[in-house]
C-alpha cells in the first residue's frame, strides 16, 4: 500500500512539475523608476520584446541594493533564462555575478558600467552602454563653438567663461568620465574657461535647480556665464531656475549657455526654442536594441560575437553605442 501510494505520488509530482515548467524569459532590472532616461530605456526594451513575442519582465530596484538582489533572486526561481541588469551600484556587482553564475544565466549589464575586473570574472557577462569620454568632449566642442560665435558670452568681461558644472551620482563612470573629458577638452579649448563650482545633483531636475539657485546666491549672476550638466534633467532644472530669474527667456543680454546630455524630448524642445545651446544624444533606443539582442541570443543558446551580433565588442565584453552632438546652427 505504502509502495503504491509512493508510486502514485511520484507520478503526480513528476506530471505537475512538467506541466509547471515555465518558458525561460528575460528579466530586466533597472536601478530606479524615478529617472526619465531609464523609463524610456525600459519602454524600448518592452517594445522589442512585444514585437519579437519574447517574454520580458521589468522590475525597478528603487535605488535599493537589497531589493535589486531579491528581485533577481526571485527571477532565477521563476525561470528567468537571461538577465538584463542596470545595477544600483555598478562598482560592486560580484553578488549579481555569483547569482547568475550559480544559475548558469547570461547577464547583460546596461547603462551603469561595472568595473571591468568584475565583469570579466564571468564568461557569460556583457555590458552595453556608451563611452562617456565622448560625451564631455562633445559638450566642450559645442560650448567653445558657441563662445567663439558669441564673444559677448563673457558677460563680466574678465577674459574667461566661468561655468557651473552639475554632476550626476558620485563615483559612477558616466559622471566621472563625462566630467573628466569635459574638463580636459575645455582646458585645451581656444576659449578660456573657468570652473567656478562643481556640484553633485544626482541626475535630478530639482537638485540641479537648487544647486543653480545656491550658486547664484553665493557667487552672483556675474560669475555664471555657462552651465554644463552631466545629463539633461539637471540642465533643465538649471534652466527652470534661470527662467524664474528672467534669464534665457528671449533677452540676448540675459542669456547663459547651457549644455546637457541625453537629448531627452524636453531638452530637444529647449534646444529648438533657443533656451539651451545643445545636448548630446544618449541613444537609449539603440542601447536597448543591443542589450535585447544579446539577451535574446544568449537565452536561445546562440554564440555571441561580432559576426553573429553585428556589434563590436571592446575588450571582448562591452558594446559602446556612440553619442551624437545635437545643436542647431
Ligand atoms: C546616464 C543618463 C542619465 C541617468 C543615468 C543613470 O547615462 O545620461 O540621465 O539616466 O544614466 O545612471
Amino acid at each position: 500500500m505504502y509502495r503504491k501510494l509512493a508510486g502514485a505520488c511520484a507520478v503526480t509530482l513528476c506530471c505537475s512539475a512538467l506541466a509547471a515548467a515555465p518558458e525561460p524569459y528575460i528579466e530586466a532590472s533597472f536601478y530606479s523608476q524615478n529617472d526619465p532616461f531609464i523609463r524610456n530605456y525600459a519602454a524600448s526594451l518592452q517594445e522589442l520584446a512585444d514585437s519579437s513575442a519574447e517574454k520580458l519582465t521589468i522590475n525597478y530596484a528603487q535605488e535599493d541594493l537589497v531589493k535589486e538582489y531579491q528581485q533577481l533572486q526571485l527571477a532565477t526561481k521563476n525561470g528567468a533564462g537571461a538577465l538584463i541588469v542596470n545595477p544600483v551600484d555598478p562598482t560592486s556587482i560580484h553578488q549579481i555575478i555569483e547569482l547568475a553564475d550559480k544559475n548558469e544565466l547570461p547577464v547583460i549589464f546596461v547603462n551603469r558600467e561595472p568595473i571591468p575586473n568584475e565583469l570579466n570574472a564571468y564568461s557569460k557577462a556583457w555590458f552595453v552602454g556608451t563611452d562617456s569620454n565622448q560625451a564631455g568632449t562633445y559638450q566642450a566642442d559645442m560650448l567653445t563653438r558657441y563662445v567663439l560665435d558669441h564673444p559677448a558670452a563673457d558677460r563680466n568681461g574678465d577674459g574667461s567663461i566661468s561655468y557651473l558644472l552639475l554632476q550626476g551620482e558620485k563615483g559612477l563612470s558616466d559622471t566621472v568620465y563625462r566630467t573628466l573629458s569635459l574638463q580636459h577638452s575645455l582646458d585645451n579649448s581656444p576659449v578660456m574657461f573657468k570652473q567656478e563650482a562643481a556640484v553633485y545633483a544626482n541626475w535630478q531636475f530639482d537638485q540641479a535647480m537648487q544647486a543653480a539657485d545656491a550658486f547664484v546666491r553665493q557667487h552672483g549672476f556675474d560669475k555664471l556665464e555657462a552651465i554644463v550638466a552631466n545629463n539633461d534633467d539637471m540642465a533643465l532644472g538649471a534652466l527652470q531656475f534661470l527662467k524664474s530669474k528672467g534669464y534665457n527667456s528671449g533677452d540676448p543680454a540675459k542669456f547663459i549657455p547651457i549644455v546637457g546630455i541625453d537629448a531627452s524630448s524636453a531638452a530637444l524642445k529647449a534646444v529648438k526654442a533657443g533656451e539651451m545651446i545643445g545636448t548630446v544624444k544618449n541613444d537609449y533606443a539603440a542601447q536597448a536594441r543591443a542589450a535585447f539582442r544579446l539577451a535574446y541570443m544568449a537565452l536561445h543558446g546562440k554564440e555571441i560575437s561580432r559576426t553573429t551580433t553585428g556589434y563590436y565588442f571592446s575588450d571582448g565584453r562591452s558594446v559602446y553605442i556612440p553619442y551624437v552632438k545635437v545643436y542647431f546652427e
